[in-house]
């Protein structure tokens, strides 16, 4: 349901790691589900990604909902709203390494890829960038599809309309650029660079 017949939110992604520790932790590097239902996440990576670059990695099987996941998912429920965590107490739940064992995870499987390589995952699972120990170089074309869990139907998506389609990251970026003018400070994602990704090449 999460993936079915509708367009994804794509755009270029870049991850720049420089470990030198005048930065913020970075918080995808923590085991993480990005929510209670599942969503579809992809990455084609365009360049090699060597294990010391921080590959994406997961947990297998992770998407399922086993009686121990389901329990966990309740216990967390009851009390994440006021978890010291912002991205936990939101409701993207962050797993320890010390919890794997209480859930029967096996130990979580790095994907160091060549470039020119699709990786798709169901991020309900649990899942992290792992950290990178040097300063690296992430690029990828990202893409996603998280779709209402609560519309009585699947398939149907107004982005997939003739006009609108492929069109989202754009109305994204608008509505990020809006929001962060109005509060009058910079957001968490906005343009960089001279051109964008869509531009037609300049020589
Ligand atoms: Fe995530």
């Amino acid at each position: 349901m999460a993936s079915f017949d509708s367009d994804p939110l794509v755009y270029l992604h870049v991850v720049i790691t420089n470990p030198d520790g005048k930065q913020r932790d970075d918080p995808q590097t923590a085991f993480h589900s990005d929510t209670f239902h599942s969503t579809a996440k992809a990455w084609f990576f365009l360049y090699d990604i060597d294990d010391e670059k921080g590959p994406f990695t997961y947990v297998a099987g992770s998407h399922r909902l086993s009686k121990e996941r389901l329990a966990w998912e309740r216990e967390q429920s009851l009390a994440a709203s006021e978890h010291k965590n912002r991205l936990h107490a939101r409701g993207s739940f962050r797993l320890s390494r010390s919890e794997f064992s209480k859930l029967n995870y096996p130990d979580p499987t790095r994907f160091a890829v060549p470039g020119n390589s699709l990786v798709v995952a169901d991020t309900h699972g649990f899942h992290a960038r792992a950290s990178s120990g040097r300063p690296s170089v992430r690029v990828g074309i990202y893409g996603s599809l998280r779709k209402n869990p609560f519309l009585p139907w699947t398939g149907f998506d107004p982005f997939n309309l003739p006009g609108l389609r492929g069109t989202q990251a754009r109305i994204h970026m608008a509505q990020k650029d809006l929001e962060s003018r109005l509060r009058g400070k910079p957001g968490s994602h906005r343009y960089a660079g001279r051109i964008l990704a869509t531009d037609p090449p300049s020589y």
